[in-house]
């Protein structure tokens, strides 16, 4: 008999049997350790142990935050992937987290706001997942989630997401010919039953943390001396992005306060100028006031990274633009003097040619190897 069908028939007599063991709610139990004559939970046979693994990072990016309650391992990463492209993952097995993340648009999904399952549209726009494992400030646009690992939690049971409960989940898991092979080299596990949501989760945030993007234009003209600029990517670069040349009280698009080099986004949490509200408390999304439970917070997003911005429009949090042009235009305007907003934002006098200068640079952190790089593609095509 194929094991699924034998792990479902043995849940379906426990679920029946009450004297018999664990609630089948509880996953981080066995399935029936105590049941005589129950032909529960056989061990997993295979590699137990896994091989460590070091991130390659060039010289010239941050130095990466590294999890200790979550070591890199080859087996981990390769587990993470699966499970990162696998339908298995959502309700009746029919959505993935890359269906929102797409490795051709930089892990984004080119929607204003991200849609779940059914079409259910979400509050937000899908973020991308470059370079997390430099992001010391919390996972979200508000930071909600203090840990990656913790964030993939969320996602599989949000009802505007994958909308499944994280019992079918594991019971799918559990169930398949491979994954349990896979976790027992992951994590040196025995049985199927030691399947846990934190080591699904765990060997997710694993396989993100390799998603480094550090090979653009940019990088190459900057860091590596192997290209060079065009004239107007030059002038959007001096003149218009980098601060250190600018006279003091000169306005400028200072976009390197906050989306500074080599990252392009220091992921603090700033109110960049976007509504226009009477009072603190009127801003729609409150953003990382609701995490940190500071008003003064209400409105202030994560400042992301502009790395390949030019695959991962719309735009912000909720995706209100549509192009860098208008993001360009939004800054030049200089917000709306809202209390909280940063000081950063002055607005600018902008013509034509420095717009078009400064989409010209934005447009050369693309990294095109990303796209394609089969590390991070979807194993199961
Ligand atoms: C329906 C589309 C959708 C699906 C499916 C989805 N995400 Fe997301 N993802 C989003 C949205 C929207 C955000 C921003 C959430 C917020 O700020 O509240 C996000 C944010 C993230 C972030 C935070 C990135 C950062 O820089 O802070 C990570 C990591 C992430 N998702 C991973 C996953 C994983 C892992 C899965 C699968 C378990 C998944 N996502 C499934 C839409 C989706
Ligand atoms: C005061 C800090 C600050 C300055 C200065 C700043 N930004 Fe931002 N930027 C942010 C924050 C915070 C967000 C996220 C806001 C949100 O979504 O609500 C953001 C978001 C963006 C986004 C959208 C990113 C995405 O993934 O959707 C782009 C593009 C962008 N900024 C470009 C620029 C450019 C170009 C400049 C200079 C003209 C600039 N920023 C200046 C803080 C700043």
């Amino acid at each position: 008999m194929p094991y699924r069908i034998l792990f479902l028939l043995v849940s379906l007599s426990l679920a029946s049997l009450s004297a018999c063991g664990p609630d089948p709610e509880d996953d981080a139990q066995p399935v029936c350790p105590e049941c005589p004559g129950e032909p529960t939970d056989p061990l997993i046979t295979g590699p137990s142990v896994a091989t460590d693994y070091e991130l390659e990072i060039a010289e010239y990016m941050p130095r990466p935050i590294l999890d200790e309650d979550n070591p890199l391992t080859r087996e981990g990463i390769e587990l993470g992937r699966r499970l990162f492209y696998d339908k298995i993952m959502g309700r009746d097995s029919a959505f993935a987290c890359a269906d929102c993340h797409r490795q051709e648009r930089a892990f984004t999904d080119g929607r204003t706001l991200a849609v779940g399952v059914d079409g259910r549209e979400g509050r937000r726009n899908a973020m991308s997942l470059v370079n997390l494992v430099f992001n010391g400030s919390g996972f979200n646009w508000d930071g909600s989630s203090v840990k990656l690992w913790e964030q993939a939690v969320h996602p599989v049971e949000n009802m505007f997401e994958m909308d499944e409960d994280w019992a079918n989940v594991l019971e799918r898991i559990r169930g398949s010919d491979d994954y349990p092979q896979r976790f027992r080299a992951t994590y040196g596990i025995d049985r199927r039953s030691e399947i846990t949501q934190e080591l699904v989760v765990k060997a997710i945030a694993q396989f993100e943390s390799t998603i480094i993007s550090a090979d653009s234009h940019f990088d190459r003209v900057f860091f590596k001396n192997t290209e060079f600029f065009t004239e107007e990517e030059q002038l959007g670069a001096d003149s218009l992005f980098f601060v250190e040349n600018v006279p003091v009280g000169a306005l400028h698009p200072g976009c390197g306060h906050c989306h500074n080099a080599p990252s392009f986004g220091d992921n603090r949490f700033k109110n960049n100028g976007l509504d226009d509200v009477a009072s603190l408390d009127d801003f729609r999304d409150k953003g990382f006031g609701a995490v940190s439970g500071s008003k003064f917070d209400n409105g202030k997003f994560r400042t992301p990274t502009l790395r390949n911005i030019a695959l991962t429009a719309p735009y912000m949090h909720d995706g209100r633009f549509t192009t860098l042009a208008e993001v360009v235009e939004h800054y030049a305007d200089g917000g709306h003097g809202v209390e909280n907003e940063d000081p950063n934002i002055t607005g600018f006098p902008l013509t034509e040619r420095k717009k078009r200068a400064l989409v010209a640079f934005l447009n050369s952190l693309t990294d095109e190897g990303l796209l394609t790089d089969p590390r991070f593609s979807d194993p199961f095509e």
